[in-house]
């Protein structure tokens, strides 16, 4: 039977890129994907489980998610009419780059405008789409360019800017002082401040969003022990908010999900919070354990760590592989990336196995 000549249909710029595959295989101790340990108690187990189990399988789930959005929004210190829920905040870049997505006069297509290092699916969906991405390299501290800030706002005005702070994968919070100097150069263009590692921050941006009305925020559960709930939001004026829900799908968050992310941050809060305790605890005692080991980390606002090693990653990403431990690698990428592991902080006794792991092949 012939083929189907499906390829000549393709958007060109699906060839150049590779599905989002962040691990393959086991591992004893994953401390790759900066999700929270397993500290959930018995009795919050049983809650979801309780509340799961209250589902009306055969419904549709509601379309406007009316009780989760409350939720999140009493949890952000906003109204529900400032919230659109989405699977997880991925969901939530890809609405944001279809529904602004018309072309500045100047630009044949949409231009995205973020940083470099940080979180992949800012580039990848605008790719995907057809925009285009201009990526403003992070300083030597990781911090946001001024002089980076300063040329690309002189060539360019993008529709979008996605800003991590924290950023992943460095972990440190970006200077204010240089966010507002972006916010306050394109007033024309979105600003997206990705805050997905805020609960483990010592401060938030939501009074840039009130100061400024070209500021969104985003925020998920996925860092702080719901990953598998698929539960992202952003925070948005509600004029941006309706405009985003004729775009996004009218179911897009299962009934379960929208039911236990709503148990989380209500009932479940201090669990959250007990979580994010323990982490903040044990980022102290990992970093300064790794720093008696030799490793440069970067102060850490986030639940994970950015180490330079002195010798290739590559060779410290498998040797810990070897041991049983994933970690996350930039290697592939090159050039200073390739001297760096991001170590998300794990459970105490995860953490025991890879700071002994590190020991070990120090000494070896
Ligand atoms: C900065 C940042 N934003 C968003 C996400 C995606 O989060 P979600 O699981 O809510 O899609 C990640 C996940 O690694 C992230 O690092």
């Amino acid at each position: 039977m012939r083929e189907f000549p499906f390829a000549e249909l393709l958007r060109p710029e699906l060839r150049d890129l590779t599905p989002y595959a962040p691990h393959s295989g086991d591992y004893a101790i994953r401390l790759d994907s900066n999700e929270a340990p397993d500290l959930l108690s018995e009795r919050a187990k049983a809650r979801l489980l309780e509340v799961s189990a209250e589902t009306a399988w055969r419904r549709y789930p509601d379309p406007a998610a009316r009780a989760l959005r409350s939720a999140l929004a009493a949890h952000s210190g906003v109204t529900p009419a400032e919230v659109v829920a989405g699977a997880g905040s991925d969901e939530l870049i890809a609405l944001l780059l279809t529904a602004l997505s018309s072309p500045k006069a100047e630009h044949d297509a949409p231009v995205v405008l973020t940083t470099t290092p940080t979180f992949v699916m800012y580039q990848m969906s605008a790719r995907v789409r057809g925009q285009r991405v201009l990526e403003v390299p992070l300083d030597a501290d990781w911090d946001l360019s001024e002089s980076g800030i300063r040329a690309a706002v002189r060539v360019t005005e993008p529709n979008l800017v996605f800003i991590a702070s924290p950023n992943n994968p460095t972990g440190n919070l970006l200077s204010r002082s240089r966010i507002v100097t972006l916010i306050e150069a394109l007033p024309r263009s979105l600003v997206v401040i990705d805050e997905a590692y805020v609960d483990y921050a010592d401060g938030n941006q939501l009074d840039l969003y009130r100061q400024h009305p070209n500021v969104a925020i985003l925020r998920t559960l996925s860092k702080v022990g719901f990953a598998a709930l698929r539960v992202g939001w952003l925070i948005a004026r509600p004029a941006l908010v309706r405009e985003l829900d004729k775009v996004r799908l009218p179911y897009n968050l299962s009934s379960p999900s929208q039911a236990l992310a709503t148990l989380a941050v209500t009932e479940l809060a201090g669990e959250l919070k007990a979580t994010v305790e323990v982490v903040v605890r044990e980022r102290a005692r990992l970093s300064a354990k790794l720093a008696e080991l030799g490793f440069r980390v970067t102060a850490s606002q986030a639940n994970f760590l950015w180490v330079q090693t002195a010798t290739p990653a590559a060779d410290w990403f498998d040797a810990l592989k070897q041991r049983g431990i994933l970690v996350r690698s930039f290697h592939p990428r090159g050039g200073r990336l390739s001297h760096q592991l991001r170590l998300t902080v794990g459970a105490p006794v995860e953490n025991d196995a890879l700071l002994a792991a590190f020991g070990e092949l120090l000494h070896a």
